[in-house]
């Protein structure tokens, strides 16, 4: 077996969130180190706890998790609980958290993993980047500590907030467009992928069959995502984004991702934060990331329902 890959997991739970630290967490290619929260589907203080709850129901309580940024860089945040819930958790009871949030915030936490691990850390990202900007931002000695970075956000089509912008990219585009100018690794797992990761009625049953904590408060929160997907999308599969992101590291073999040239929409005020990916290299820029244009639908979920059974 390889050696696992030390990871740094921001999020912002957030029902897809919690699958992607579930499929971090039971993977056998993956060694989570710290989990950061970030303001995004709901405000920080549900964020972070939801974070420790999600670890608590899979009987982990000896990973770190520590508070980032409340709001974007430049701009309010803006939740999602038309799809979240108001706690960016909604449908399951939640649990207490069975640890204390972390003393450090976010970025001292991630600086302490980068420093101490001895070999370069992955960040993987599934909410606004901002935690990740301000580590780069203010960080660049330890730019080489950091192995790549890979996101959940943004789309090589349309939005799912406005026309042309993702929720992540939407919320915090001026923290997006400081790491991928980073010159840092940077994967962007977007719309145009996650929406074939669709939770089907099979999918649903097989999450509900894993016969343990993890797998019935699974189910719960799936419950409620494919019901607020169908009334606001009309999408009674919702698409799980989050852990795809995880799955370019923990289940390489199911991705296919091309190196193209990715520009963020800043100004445009009708296409904010939208991710110009020029896949077709019309401006003739150079490359500068790699985006995920495909996924192993089948072979992804079954790592992710594997995931699942190996927690609590
Ligand atoms: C992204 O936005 C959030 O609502 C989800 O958790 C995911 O990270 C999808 O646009
Ligand atoms: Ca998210």
């Amino acid at each position: 077996m390889t050696t696992p890959i030390p990871v740094l997991i921001d999020c912002d739970p957030g029902h897809d969130d919690a699958f992607a630290l579930w499929l971090a967490l039971g993977s056998d290619r993956l060694d989570v180190r710290g989990v950061t929260a970030v303001g995004g589907n709901a405000g920080l203080s549900h964020t972070e706890r939801n974070a420790r709850v999600v670890l608590t129901v899979a009987g982990v309580t000896d990973v770190p998790v520590a508070a980032g940024a409340a709001e974007p860089l430049e701009r309010e945040l803006e939740t999602a609980e038309w799809i979240h819930g108001e706690n960016g958790l909604g449908g399951p009871e939640l649990p207490p958290a069975g640890f204390e949030l972390d003393s450090r915030d976010a970025t001292a936490l991630m600086v302490d993993v980068l420093t101490s691990s001895d070999e370069p850390v992955a960040i993987i990202a599934t909410g606004p980047i901002t935690n990740v900007a301000l580590l780069v931002r203010d960080h660049p000695e330890l730019h080489e500590r950091i192995r790549e970075i890979v996101w959940m956000g943004g789309s090589t089509e349309r939005g799912n907030v406005t026309p042309y912008a993702e929720f992540n990219a939407w919320v915090d585009p001026e923290a997006l467009d400081i790491v991928v100018r980073s010159g840092i690794r940077f994967t962007m797992v977007g719309l145009n992928v996650t929406h074939t990761a669709l939770v089907t009625p099979e999918v649903r049953e097989r999450v509900a069959a894993v016969s343990n904590n993890t797998g019935r408060f699974g189910a719960e929160l799936l419950d409620f995502f494919c019901a607020t997907n169908n009334e606001v999308f009309g999408m009674p599969e919702g698409p799980l984004h989050d852990p795809v992101a995880v799955a370019v590291l923990a289940a390489p073999e199911t991705i296919t991702s091309v190196h193209t040239r990715l520009d963020v929409e800043l100004v445009g005020p009708e296409t904010r934060g939208a991710t110009s990916v020029d896949l077709d290299g019309m401006l003739r820029r150079e490359p500068n990331v790699h985006v995920v244009t495909a996924l192993d639908v089948s072979a992804f979920w079954d790592r992710v329902v594997a995931a699942l059974r190996t927690l609590a």
